[in-house]
C-alpha cells in the first residue's frame, strides 16, 4: 500500500487521535492525518485538529435528509482529500456498507476491551468497563480490528491485555485501558503502513 493517508473519524475528547498525531509528528508511525470528521461540532478532537492546522469538519447525518445523501458527501470529501484509510477513534455512530466496501479492509476501530466480550450494543465508554467490574473479571485489554458490516466484528488487529485490580472503579479501569489504547492504535497503523498485514478469511495474519 501506498503511504497511509488517514481520515480520522471520532466523536468525542480526541486523546487517541492526539497520539496518533503525536507519533507522526515524532516519526514514530509513517503516515499523514489527511482531515479529521466528527459527527459531533462540538467534539474536543474537532479544535484538537485545528490547533495542529489539520482540516477539520463536522459531517453529521442530520445535515442530509437520507442516509444515502451522507455515505456520498462523505465519500467525496474522503476521495478530495487523498484519504486511504480510515480511523474510528472512538466514532460512535455505524458506517454503511457502501463506506465499508469503498474501504474494504482499511478501515481500523479501537475497542477497550478484549472483543468478542464486552462488545456491541451499549457497550461504549464507561459502560464496558463497568460492565468488565461487574463481572468480575481479572483481566481486560484493549482491540484493535478492522472493520466490517457487523458490529464490532471485524478480524482483530492487535489485542492486548491489561489487568484489573482489586479496588479498580470504572474510572480507574478505563484510565489504564486508554493509556494502552494510545499505544497500540499506533502499533496497528505502523503494520499496515509496512505492509505487514494479509488477511486471510475472517484472520489477519501478521507477517514478520
Ligand atoms: C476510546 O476509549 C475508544 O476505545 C472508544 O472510544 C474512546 C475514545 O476516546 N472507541 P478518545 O476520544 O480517543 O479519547
Amino acid at each position: 500500500m501506498n503511504k497511509l493517508k488517514l481520515a480520522i473519524l471520532a466523536s468525542g475528547r480526541g486523546s487517541n487521535f492526539e497520539a496518533i498525531l503525536t507519533n507522526i509528528q515524532q516519526k514514530k508511525l509513517d503516515a499523514a492525518v489527511q482531515i479529521v470528521i466528527s459527527n459531533n461540532s462540538k467534539a474536543g478532537v474537532l479544535e484538537l485538529a485545528r490547533k495542529n492546522d489539520i482540516p477539520a469538519m463536522h459531517l453529521s447525518h442530520r445535515q442530509f435528509d437520507s442516509p444515502e445523501q451522507f455515505d456520498e458527501k462523505l465519500l467525496s470529501v474522503l476521495k478530495e482529500c487523498g484519504a486511504n484509510f480510515i480511523v474510528l477513534a472512538g466514532y460512535m455512530k455505524l458506517l454503511s456498507a457502501k463506506i465499508i466496501g469503498a474501504y474494504r479492509n482499511r478501515i481500523l476501530n479501537i475497542h477497550p476491551a478484549l472483543l468478542p466480550s464486552f462488545g456491541g450494543k451499549g457497550m461504549y465508554g464507561i459502560h464496558v468497563h463497568e460492565a468488565v467490574l461487574a463481572y468480575g473479571c481479572k483481566v481486560t485489554g484493549v482491540t484493535v480490528h478492522l472493520v466490517d458490516e457487523k458490529f464490532d466484528h471485524g478480524a482483530p488487529i492487535i489485542q492486548r491485555c491489561v489487568p484489573v485490580l482489586s479496588d479498580d472503579t470504572p474510572q480507574t479501569l478505563a484510565q489504564r485501558v486508554l493509556g494502552v489504547e494510545h499505544q497500540v492504535f499506533t502499533e496497528a497503523l505502523r503494520l499496515f503502513a509496512e505492509n505487514r498485514i494479509e488477511i486471510r478469511g475472517r484472520s489477519a495474519f501478521i507477517h514478520q
